[in-house]
């Protein structure tokens, strides 16, 4: 089978020549946010995964103009636009993977926790309906902070009794991306090669790289690994001030996206080893949420995998972030559990 051949996250993601849809199951993947600055090249992307066989495109605006463009694309994906929330239902209906983009993106100056006032509200009011419509979608959440929202959906799960632990994804993925390309600039290899596992959440500190674990293994100082533990965690900030409040990153945002639920469908269709990085409900911290390494299968995640060997500076980073984490995760519990 073509489709089960292929594992690696660093898989082109444009159609696999001499494809044919006989050899990939039906998956029904929607964009929730699908008009906004990382929803439109993410349906772009998702448009081009030949794992994808519907492609729903959902926002509160927008989305016909979004959907009949992407639509004209000669790949295996049917495409459909759905606007404004009497549509909703209609845009989850037998989803397998519901991607989240939806929600207002940092402007210079703003913490991700800046967001929390009106993201946690999309976040809360779009989990309903996931419960409600497609209960058993994979959710890849990438609204901020994610180290609230990933847990409001859980609450909102559970309370609707459809909570599965294994299908609720926080998506930290574009942490590993910028991981990987400091990283390869640094130490001189070339980056297709490089692997940096991110751990911890997805704000500032919270933002662990391991690169005593990257691989190609380079020689770098304590100095080298310092500066790009920074820039790592700083990321997102980078962006957001060079675009100077017109909003935070969106197209590498897209491509991790996009990569993170190739991964999930991957998982889904039994293609075996498929391991990436994701904020996920797990047991290898006091924290009931934390990013880690997550081997994907056919229920979601099969197996949180642990740490591995930290250095000392690891270590540190690991000890510092935990309070931060925590606060962020029961913030978000809170707000889900009130009125
Ligand atoms: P944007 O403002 O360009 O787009 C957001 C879209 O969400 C808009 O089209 C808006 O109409 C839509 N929306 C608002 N309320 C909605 C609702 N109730 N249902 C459906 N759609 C709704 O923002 P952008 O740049 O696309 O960012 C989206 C989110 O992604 C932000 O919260 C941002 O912080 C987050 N983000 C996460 C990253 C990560 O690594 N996890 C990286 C970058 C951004």
């Amino acid at each position: 089978k073509r489709a089960a051949s292929a594992a690696s996250s660093t898989q082109p993601l444009l159609p696999r020549r001499g494809y044919s849809s006989e050899s990939a199951p039906e998956r029904k993947v929607a964009v929730l946010g699908a008009a906004g600055g990382i929803g439109q090249p993410l349906a772009l992307l998702m448009k081009l995964n030949p794992l994808v066989s519907s492609l729903s495109l959902y926002d509160i605006a927008g989305t016909p103009g979004v959907a009949a463009d992407v639509s004209h694309i000669n790949t295996r994906s049917e495409v459909a636009g759905y606007m404004g929330e009497d549509q909703l239902g209609k845009a989850l209906e037998g989803c397998d993977l519901v991607i989240i983009p939806a929600g207002v993106p940092r402007k210079p100056g703003m913490t991700r926790d800046d967001l929390f006032n009106i993201n946690a509200g999309i976040v809360k009011s779009l989990s309903a309906a996931i419960a409600k419509y497609c209960p058993n979608a994979l959710v890849n959440m990438i609204s901020n902070p994610v180290n609230s929202t990933v847990p409001i959906a859980a609450e909102v799960f559970k309370k609707a009794g459809t909570y599965d632990e294994k299908k609720l994804f926080g998506v930290t993925m574009l942490d590993v991306v910028r991981a990987k390309t400091f990283y390869a600039g640094k130490a001189k290899v070339p980056v297709e090669g490089v692997n940096v596992p991110v751990v911890g959440g997805h704000a500032g500190i919270t933002i662990l790289p391991l690169f005593s674990q990257a691989t190609p293994k380079a020689n770098l100082s304590d100095e080298d690994i310092k500066a790009l533990t920074k820039r790592t965690q700083d990321g997102g900030t980078e962006v957001v001030e060079a675009k100077a409040g017109k909003g935070s990153a969106t197209l590498s945002m897209a491509y991790a996206g996009a990569i993170f639920a190739d991964a999930c469908l991957k998982g889904l269709n039994g293609v075996p080893d498929v391991v990436e990085c994701s904020f996920v409900q797990s047991s290898i911290t006091e924290l009931p949420f934390f990013a880690s390494k997550v081997k994907l299968g056919k229920n979601g995640v099969e197996e949180v995998l642990d740490l591995g060997p930290l250095s000392d500076y690891e270590k540190q980073g690991l000890e510092s972030l935990l309070p931060e984490l925590k606060s962020s995760i029961e913030k978000g519990i809170k707000f889900a559990n009130q009125g």
